[in-house]
């Protein structure tokens, strides 16, 4: 039997590493200001731990519907993004960060809305539990976000890279992004050179937003891990 004094402390939940991460993200924040708010759980944390400085901040740019509800029943502005010239953070969680900062992103299919938002900030701080990291993206199918009426030819084309693409389901029917397109989750893909596959993908036609964030990375990631909260500047 293990002494109760040299057991280890029980391993936490991915759900407190989000808690962990959103809280920690907070110092960032900065005073007066509007602070660009990305789409998902861990995020959703942030949110929740963000309403306690409510009163420090001017408001909100968000990336999406549910982001957007979700600070407006905590009582804090959302501000329309074309109203702001720039913002000095985004924060946003990812669905894979590498060791340079550049990510994969759209599993809750706001990837245009975040990828815009991330544009016109200064510092992207991505949140997120340890299990994101990895050495090369590829491993979460990556999100496209698409004009339907290419769908066909897209999946051919990533076919061709030796991938497979399929069109992102709800409830048995195509998923309707916020923006009115579809989502292709892409598997089979190990994306070496990020800043080269965004460029490739990016000019294909009927491309709205592909899911790899190299042009707009991550300056920060608050990374929640078993020992606590490590930073990782790139
Ligand atoms: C939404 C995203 C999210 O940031 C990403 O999917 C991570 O989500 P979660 O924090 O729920 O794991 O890109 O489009």
């Amino acid at each position: 039997m293990t002494h109760p004094h040299l057991a280890r402390p029980a391993a936490l939940s991915q759900d407190a590493l989000k808690t962990l991460v959103g809280l920690a993200a907070l110092r960032y924040v900065v005073p007066g200001e509007i602070v660009g708010v990305g789409t998902g759980s861990t995020v959703n944390k942030f949110i929740d731990a963000l309403a306690t400085l409510k009163d420090q901040i001017k408001g909100a740019v968000s990336s999406s519907v549910a982001s957007t509800r979700r600070l407006q029943a905590l009582g804090i502005a959302v501000f329309d993004c074309s109203e702001i010239d720039q913002l000095s953070v985004y924060i946003d969680g990812a669905d894979e960060v590498d060791h340079q900062g550049y990510m994969i992103k759209g599993g809750g299919a706001a990837l245009t809305r975040e990828k815009v938002v991330a544009a016109q900030s200064r510092q992207f701080v991505c949140i997120a539990d340890e299990s994101k990291l990895v050495q090369t993206l590829g491993r979460f199918p990556l999100p496209v976000e698409i004009i339907p009426m290419a769908t066909r030819r897209i999946v051919r084309q990533f076919a061709a890279m030796g991938a497979q693409a399929r069109v992102r389901l709800k409830d048995g029917a195509a998923l309707v992004t916020d923006n009115g397109q579809h989502i292709l989750d892409v598997v089979g893909l190990q994306i070496s050179d990020p800043l080269a596959f965004e460029s490739q993908v990016s000019q294909w036609p009927g491309v709205v937003t592909v899911g790899v964030f190299a042009f707009q990375k991550a300056q920060v990631c608050l990374l929640g891990t078993a020992n606590g909260v490590k930073t990782i500047n790139f």
